[in-house]
């Protein structure tokens, strides 16, 4: 490990994370060490990753003196926050500004933060068609990671523009559900639109391709996907792959949808509207190339599916 290029991974419990250390430990002789961060080491998922070969260490995003002794001797740190525990713009702004203090002071050599675009920047501050946030944001979990990329100044940072995980369809209750009909059906404020979306493993394989490729991608922004879909194509490819009937996609507003009322639903129809309204710049923002380039294993949505069948079929309760 002496020899091995650190990198010491945040959300190493989760999707991202856990994908960039299953990545980095999988490669014995790639030159690169995992080092597992999370609040509590004696959790599942940090055994199985101290099982898998990684180094597991405690800290926690909120104080930025764990996070120092965390970076020690590393080589990289991949940066990534969890809006989702908490809800807040401005949180997710300070716990990122602790992870940039302590990167600058470990002295480490590259950090991949995991970012998302300024919804803001596609629409005038008195653009009435979605509306503001907790005050100041369109999509707060969008906006407050971008307006998080200045704290990552003065440091050698890649930042990677992620995806709509397909992994939702699971982990977040939106896959297709029967209704009282018997009939197969989903609901989102996405019109014909196509969304950028990707296999959250492929995340951490992408960022694992980062570290690899040195100072290339240094000082750059990466976008990525898997590929981009409209909801009728995603539906078609599950209708074909878990060889059920036929999936009915309500096409609903975005105001219906946020006022759905389950938590974060006025976030989720906000990102769905960007995702939508923005198709051109969001799908602009971002590449199957670059993705692929970095993770040749990328998945299509149709392998993924595959893959994930017995999660999603449970999800869906076929
Ligand atoms: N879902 C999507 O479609 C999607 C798409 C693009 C971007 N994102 C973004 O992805 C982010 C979440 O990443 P994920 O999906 O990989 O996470 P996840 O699977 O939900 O897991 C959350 C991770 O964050 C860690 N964490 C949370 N709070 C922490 C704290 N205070 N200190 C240290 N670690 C902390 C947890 O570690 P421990 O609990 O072990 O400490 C865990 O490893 C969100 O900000 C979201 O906006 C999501």
């Amino acid at each position: 490990m002496a020899d091995k290029k650190i990198i010491a991974v945040l959300g190493s419990t989760g999707s991202q994370g856990g994908g960039l250390v299953r990545a980095i430990v999988a490669d014995p002789a790639g030159g690169f060490a995992a080092r597992a961060v999370t609040r509590d080491v004696s959790k599942d998922k940090a055994k199985a990753l101290k099982s898998a070969g990684a180094e597991v260490v405690k800290a926690d995003l909120d104080d930025v003196e764990s996070l120092k002794k965390a970076f020690a001797g590393a080589h990289g740190v991949y940066a990534v926050t969890n809006f989702w525990e908490h809800f807040s713009g401005e949180k997710e702004k300070a716990q990122a500004k602790n992870v940039a203090d302590a990167a600058k002071a470990a002295g480490v050599k590259h950090v991949i933060w995991s970012t998302l675009e300024d919804i803001r920047k596609f629409m005038k501050p008195d653009d009435k068609r979605m509306p503001m946030l907790q005050q100041k944001y369109r999509v707060p979990h969008f906006d407050a990671k971008a307006e998080a990329n200045a704290s990552f100044g003065g440091l050698p940072t890649t930042f990677l523009v992620t995806s709509f995980y397909w992994d939702n369809l699971y982990m977040f209750g939106l896959a297709p559900k029967k209704g009282e009909d018997g009939k197969l059906a989903w609901t989102f404020p996405m019109g014909t639109a196509k969304m950028a979306g990707i296999a959250a493993e492929d995340i951490g394989k992408i960022a694992y391709g980062i570290f690899k490729a040195g100072n290339q991608y240094v000082g750059k922004t990466v976008g990525v996907m898997g590929e981009a879909l409209t909801i009728d194509e995603m539906g078609k490819t599950l209708t074909k792959v878990m060889g059920t009937g036929p999936i009915q996609y309500n096409a609903v507003e975005a105001d219906v949808y946020r006022s759905f009322g389950f938590p974060g639903a006025d976030e989720m129809g906000n990102m769905f509207q960007a995702y939508r309204d923005f198709a051109k710049e969001m799908l602009a923002n971002r590449s199957v190339d670059t993705a692929r380039k970095l993770n040749p294993a990328l998945q299509s949505f149709e392998q993924f599916a595959t893959k994930q069948k017995a999660a999603i079929k449970t999800a869906m309760g076929v």
